[in-house]
């Protein structure tokens, strides 16, 4: 079980890969009614698309509220489940502790002495499902009451890019358009050959996600620990295979002035506005009105069939493992809404404890 405790929310994400069920149980949720339909579309746009890019794992990721939802109505804590269809443990027979390179296997078996790692365990993105269940909801919540768009997109897989914020104009519509097959803004069929010829090759690759929250009100989070970029950072950090994270100009940033890197404020038609972005719409780890940015790296999937150098923990002897079963093949292309859920969770925490109380 993994627990996220909040200010306001508590979220406990329970159950793994192979198992019958895996779900949330969810406490300081606002009221609201869920609307199903958007909830319904989140999920899906996480499940696998697509050979070349995605596990050929089939999973339908159908919510079921087995408490605390009445008529829809999300009122007090709850809990939602959804059932493990797909299951093949048989890929793993060969794994048996053998720890597959990167993957969470063998500090599973450092920390409490793990040989089977059939699905990866709680360690599996299957986990990402209930994260995107209860994020979906929070992203209804901050949409409704607050008018907050939180949306996400592929910005480069491997070595090929595709449109960015830090190079181009993006309009909310234009990311909600590419939320069908695949989550791009530009260069998709490039993207797609990338990872197909990669795949062939028995390897994986890379890529970026990036999200931007639209709307978010200014003065949002605080000095310190109470920072926003702490705070978001910390839920996106928890999906897998996640190993960066920055924020407007992020690492960019070093390499500019002063003069370059400031955005100017100024008055326009009345009111205060800060001209650029380069900060992404946060300073002093509190938001200032502007739409917060954000980039995630993600790795190249560890599970390849390519051969790698492993251990077998029965034997303690150095041997190779070539990795058969059914895997992502770019992660980043089906992580695009987690990271929107993952987003959600955290401001609607900070929202819920600096507005509502
Ligand atoms: C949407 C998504 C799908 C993933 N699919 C796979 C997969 O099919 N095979 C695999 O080995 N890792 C997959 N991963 C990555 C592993 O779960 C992750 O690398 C592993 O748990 C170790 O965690 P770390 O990379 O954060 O250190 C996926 C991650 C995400 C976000």
């Amino acid at each position: 079980m993994s627990v996220f405790k909040g200010e306001k929310l508590n979220i406990e994400i329970y159950g793994t890969s192979h198992a019958e069920k895996i779900g949330a149980k969810v406490s300081g949720f606002p009221k609201i009614k869920i609307d199903e339909e958007n909830l319904n579309s989140v999920l899906k746009r996480r499940c696998p698309k697509n050979a070349v890019f995605s596990t050929k794992r089939n999973e339908p990721d159908e919510p079921i509220f087995e408490k605390g939802v009445d008529n829809g109505v999300i009122d007090g804590d709850f809990e939602v489940v959804i059932y493990n269809k797909d299951v093949k443990s048989s890929d793993y027979n060969e794994l048996y502790a053998r720890p597959r390179p990167s993957h969470a296997d063998l500090v599973r078996y450092l920390k409490n002495g793990e040989k089977d790692y059939r699905g990866g365990g709680e360690f599996s993105a299957r986990l990402t499902a209930p994260l995107c269940a209860v994020g979906a909801i929070a992203k209804q919540y901050l949409y409704q009451k607050y008018g907050v768009e939180i949306l996400a997109y592929l910005s480069s897989v491997g070595k090929v890019n595709g449109k960015s914020y830090k190079t181009d104009e993006i309009e909310i519509e234009e990311i909600k358009s590419c939320h069908g097959d695949f989550p791009s803004l530009s260069n998709s069929r490039e993207m797609i050959d990338e990872i197909s010829s990669v795949l062939s090759a028995g390897d994986s690759v890379g890529g970026v996600v990036e999200c931007v929250a639209f709307g978010v009100p200014n003065g949002v989070g605080g000095s310190l620990f109470e920072g926003l970029e702490g705070k978001i950072s910390n839920l996106v950090y928890s999906i897998p295979a996640v190993k960066g994270v920055e924020f407007g100009d992020g690492f960019d940033i070093s390499k500019a002035f002063g003069s370059v890197a400031n955005d100017p404020i100024r008055i326009e038609n009345g009111e205060i506005k800060i001209v650029k972005n380069s900060a992404g719409g946060i300073n002093g780890g509190i938001t200032n009105g502007n739409p917060i940015t954000m980039r995630v790296a993600f790795r190249p999937t560890p599970s390849i069939s390519k051969e790698q150098y492993t251990v077998d923990l029965e034997t303690m002897q150095n041997v190779s493992i070539k990795i058969k079963g059914r895997h992502d093949s770019c992660v980043a292309v089906r992580a695009v809404p987690v990271v929107e859920c993952a987003v959600a969770i955290a401001l609607l925490d900070c929202i819920l404890k600096e507005k509502e109380q």
